[in-house]
This record gives C-alpha cells, structure tokens and sequence, in this order.
C-alpha cells in the first residue's frame, strides 16, 4: 500500500512543457506527479505557446515568475545554468511538437515525460531511443489509465492460469464528443486532433486505442499480434484522411483472436473504455467507469466481481493501493501510480541500479514505440483497402 512516504532520496526537481491553462491534459499530469510530493517538485515550466498567459498560469500554480519561460527551448538554456536546475520535464503538447521537444530535453541532460502518442513513426521513436541510452536518461510515457492496479490483477491472474488459454481479447475505447463536426470548428484541442500535420497519421487510432493497447500489453506481456485488419473511417468528411471511427481484427501467434474498437462518433457514449478477455476456462472484465472492480466469469460458476484494496487480491495490486477498502480510487489515483514509477525509473538511472529497473513495470519508451507501431500497422492495413496484413515487429530485433 502506498501512503505518500518517500520511495526516493528526495522529489525530483520537474518542469513541463505545455499543460497549461486551456490544456486538456496537464491538470492530470500535476495531478499525478504531486500527488506524493515526495516524488516531484513542480518548479520550472514553458506551459503555453502563448507566453504571457503560459507565465500567467504558471505563477498562478505557484511556480517562480523568473523560471516560468516564453518557451522551452529557453527553458533548457537556462536551467541548465542553475545548480537547481531541472532534472525532469514532461511534454504535454499536441503531437507533432512531442518529437522536437523530447530530443532538445534529452540533448539537455534531462530525464523525459512525455504523452502519447509518443511520435509520429517508429523510426522517430528508435532515434529518440538511442539517443535516451547514450545519455542515459529515461523516457516515460503518460498512458494515463494504465496505473490502475486492477489491472495488475488482471496480469497476475492471467499469467496464473485463472482464466486457461487466452482465446479472445476484446477492446474498446470510444466516446461521442465528435459526433458533430462542431468541436472542430471552435476548439483548439480538436482542430489540432484532425489535422494530420499536427495529429499524425491517425485521429482516433492514436489519441484513444493506443491507451487501451498498451493496457492490453500490460495485462498479457507474452500475447503478440501476428495480424490484423484496420477498417478506418471519417463518418465526418472533412476529417479526411483521419478517421473518426475504426474497428481492428486480431490474429494472436497463439492461436488467440481480437478486436479493437475505437471512436469518437459513438454519440451519447461516456462510457467506452474496456476491456474483456475471454479465456478456455473463465472471462475477466474490466470498465474504466468502475475502476475498482474487475469481473471474473468463471464457466458454470455464478459471476464473481472482485473489489479494490481487497486481501484476496494479488500482491501486485495491492502494492499500488492507495486509500483503502470503502473509499473510491480513480484516474488521478492511476496517474498517481505512474508517475511514482517513473520517479522510481529515474532515480534509479541515476544511481545505475539496473536491478530496480528491470522489475519495474511501467510505460517506457519501449510501450511509446509499441503505441506508434501498433498505429502505423492499422493504417498500413486500413490504407490497402482494409486488407489482412502481417504485424510488422522487424524494428524491434535491432532494439531488444
Ligand atoms: P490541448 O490542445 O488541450 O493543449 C495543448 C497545450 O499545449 C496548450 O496549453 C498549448 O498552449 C500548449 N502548447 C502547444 N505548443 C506548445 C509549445 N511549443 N510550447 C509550450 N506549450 C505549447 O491538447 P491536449 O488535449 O492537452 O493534448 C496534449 C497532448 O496530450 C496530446 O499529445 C494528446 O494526445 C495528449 N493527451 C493525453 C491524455 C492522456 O490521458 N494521457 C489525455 C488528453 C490528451
């Protein structure tokens, strides 16, 4: 069970790039990382591409007027002439600025957060690969859900033989906000979401399946996809090429099958994000609105739902617990989660102790390459006619 005491020497001096006032995301990454504020301390930013108001806020939280910055290439300059420099920035930027900005921080000497989906190729994500090794950095990434320890759960049981061979992987993660083309037109966050120049090469296959294909990954380390089909469309034209909607067949390389579907024209819909994996024995299910349940449907027994901060619970989960039995837990918790493991993960470079890193479970650089290529293959599918395509991993051998 966690209770805020520190994992580390001392919190980690931190910045962000992005996240700022209008930002959807960088409520949850302060969130996150100052939940334990024995893991990061916020004291330096560049949080707008509007300078004036990016100070404005950063003052506001309770930053130093002086180290909040016009932009981060100015921030990195002047950080690293303070013997308090920061250690660590987390990027929370749209898309196409993520790659940029990771590689000027890690030229910089410091440690990376960044969001998903990490870059736009996977050669992109070898370079930046490469580039963390040599300098010996971390690069984390903020598949935000993730740190919810029922799905560690999930792993244990799996990996236990609870549910016998896995035979089916069913994934969602839809929503409607864009059912209309509405958003598109007034709001910042959307427009940069189908312009493929900012986005990438998809809307909704990076900004929501990626979560729930890494989660996957977490939940079933050894299941590896062997093919898949991408049916891509953009139920709102002018989204075109980008789609707003697609469904994603699976072949397992043991034997298992899956599908994969994303939207977010899926109108009235708040409640798209799950997660059901069928064994030859019993089912686990998991809902991203009733985090702290898990159900498992064992064939011929009555349903069972499992409940958070339960003793019966693997050891694994237990061990991010953070309020106990009664009290609800939920996304902040799981951010929470993952930024003490990147905290974790950092410090732990630092001191070159291998060890710590290896038994740590969190999204590296390594689930922000899965992310990308997982979205490269689907398009390469949805591109050809939505036609059966072999899952290329040919990238990883020079990797791992
Ligand atoms: P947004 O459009 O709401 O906010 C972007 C922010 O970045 C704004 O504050 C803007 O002023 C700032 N910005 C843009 N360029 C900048 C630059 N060069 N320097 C400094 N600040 C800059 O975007 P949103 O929705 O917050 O998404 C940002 C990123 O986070 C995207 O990559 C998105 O995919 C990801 N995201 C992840 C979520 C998660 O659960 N992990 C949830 C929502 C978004």
């Amino acid at each position: 069970m966690l209770n805020g005491e520190r994992k580390i020497v001392r919190p980690l001096r931190w910045a962000m790039v992005g996240g700022g006032r209008l930002s959807q995301v960088g409520y949850k990454h302060r969130t996150g990382a100052l939940r334990d504020n024995t893991a990061f301390q916020l004291v330096a930013g560049a949080f707008d591409i509007d300078p004036e108001r990016g100070k404005d806020f950063g003052v506001n939280i309770g930053v130093e007027e002086s180290r909040c910055y016009s932009d981060y290439k100015t921030m990195f300059n002047e950080e690293k002439k303070r013997e308090d420099g920061i250690e660590v920035v987390s990027i929370a930027t749209p898309n196409g600025t993520h790659h940029e900005i990771c590689k000027a921080a890690l030229e910089a000497g410091l440690h990376v957060v960044c969001e998903k989906p990490l870059f736009f190729t996977t050669e992109e994500v070898i370079e930046i690969k490469q580039l963390a090794e040599e300098k010996e950095k971390i690069v984390g990434v903020t598949y935000g859900f993730s740190g919810n320890q029922m799905l560690l759960q999930m792993r244990a049981m799996i990996e236990k033989g609870d549910i016998g061979d896995i035979r089916m992987v069913e994934l969602q993660y839809t929503h409607g906000f864009s059912a209309t083309d509405e958003a598109d037109k007034y709001s910042a966050a959307q427009k940069w979401r189908v312009d493929p120049k900012i986005a990438g090469p998809s809307f909704v296959l990076g900004d929501l399946s990626t979560h729930t294909y890494y989660m996957s990954q977490l939940i079933m380390p050894d299941l590896k996809i062997s093919k898949l089909l991408c049916d891509r469309q953009s139920f709102i034209e002018s989204r075109a090429p980008l789609e707003d909607n697609a469904y994603v067949l699976m072949h397992f390389e043991n034997g298992a099958v899956g599908r994969m579907w994303t939207s977010s024209v899926n109108a009235g819909c708040m409640d798209g994000h799950r997660i059901r994996i069928v064994g030859s024995k019993a089912s686990l299910e998991w809902w991203d609105s009733k985090p702290g349940e898990l159900s498992y449907e064992i064939q011929g027994k009555p349903a069972q739902t499992l409940i958070r901060a339960m003793p019966y619970l693997d050891e694994s989960c237990n061990a991010d617990e953070r309020l106990g039995a009664l009290h609800v837990e939920g996304l902040s918790d799981s951010w929470a989660n993952i930024y003490l493991k990147f905290a974790i993960a950092i410090d732990a470079k630092d001191r070159g102790d291998q060890e710590t890193l290896d038994n740590l479970v969190y999204p590296d650089i390594n689930a922000g390459l899965e992310g990308v290529r997982w979205i490269e293959n689907c398009v390469r599918s949805a591109d050809q006619g939505s036609v059966w395509v072999d899952f290329e991993y040919e990238q990883k051998t020079h990797l791992l």
